[in-house]
């Protein structure tokens, strides 16, 4: 049996690691809601609180991770928000709860379970978003893209023998997206100059939910990762993210050129 810490566990693609790594080994479950919690928890699965919205619960997390462990094999830093809406409507303290819960969170809790993570993995789910492309959901993909820089730096720094990986996900089918039209409610309603926009951000976000790739995809990349002795830093998942990937190359120029077109048809 190994030892797994999953964060955001208790919906979408956390909830889908923590079924899948449970069956077999013991898992850390990470939840910020008791009530999301199922009401049978298999005797493998040791739940522990952390809301990254609220940095002091951090500690709590890992001391409740530490006194029941000494070595955790592999710790899978998802959960995750998406905060959303033109950059001059988004209040700082959105971005700052963009950056605890995406970025700061993850370092935190990871810093944390360093001396038991000895010769272990860190795999972050990270995003497509992190290659930068996407107008409008700009705070997401900054957080996703100072994850990345960050760890990387972590895996190249660290004397540990940890190895960290990137997944980067594009549109899987999980609740992330209707629940980032309730949480940038406010911003979205402030943007009288950008209704257009804002529809689109909506409609997007409702068939995101529906037409994105099944967990399972993100499942099996990271079961596959986990296996490997010698991962690649970083991961894509699905035709979408492969494609960003590549885009992503071009200068900035003609990209900025290419993605202005698009929202200037919005207009
Ligand atoms: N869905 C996609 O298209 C997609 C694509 C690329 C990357 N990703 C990434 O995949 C990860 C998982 O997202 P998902 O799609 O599975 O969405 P999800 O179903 O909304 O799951 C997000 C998880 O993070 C937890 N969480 C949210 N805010 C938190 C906080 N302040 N403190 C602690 N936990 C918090 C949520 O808790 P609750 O259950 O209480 O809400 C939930 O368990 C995220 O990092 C996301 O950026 C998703």
């Amino acid at each position: 049996m190994k030892t797994y810490v999953i964060t955001g566990g208790t919906s979408g693609i956390g909830e889908a690691l923590v079924n899948y790594f449970s069956k077999d080994n013991i898992v850390f479950c990470g939840y910020r809601n008791e009530k999301k919690l199922p009401d049978e928890l298999s005797e493998n699965i040791i739940p522990f609180y952390v809301d990254y919205a609220k940095p002091d619960t951090i500690q709590g997390a890992v001391e409740f991770i530490t006194s029941k462990t000494d070595k955790i094999d592999t710790l899978i830093n998802v959960a995750g928000c998406v905060v959303a809406g033109a950059i001059e409507n988004i209040p700082v303290s959105e971005l700052r709860r963009q950056f605890d819960v995406n970025v700061f969170g993850a370092v935190e809790l990871s810093q944390g379970l360093l001396d038991n993570l000895t010769n272990g993995k860190i795999i972050n789910i990270s995003s497509m978003a992190s290659y930068g492309l996407f107008p409008f959901i700009s705070p997401y993909c900054a957080s996703k893209r100072a994850l990345d820089i960050l760890f990387n730096s972590f895996m190249m720094e660290n004397k540990r023998g940890i190895k960290v990986v990137s997944v980067k996900p594009g549109v899987i089918a999980t609740p992330l997206w209707s629940k980032s039209i309730k949480e940038n409610s406010q911003t979205i309603e402030n943007s009288k100059d950008y209704k257009n926009e804002s529809n689109y951000l909506k409609q997007n976000a409702l068939e995101n939910e529906v037409k994105g790739l099944s967990v399972n995809k993100v499942v099996q990349i990271v079961s596959k990762i986990d296996k490997m002795s010698n991962p690649k830093p970083s991961y894509c998942v699905g035709f979408d993210a492969k494609l960003v990937s590549v885009v992503s190359k071009l200068p900035q120029y003609l990209l900025n050129k290419i993605i202005k077109f698009k929202v200037n048809k919005l207009r």
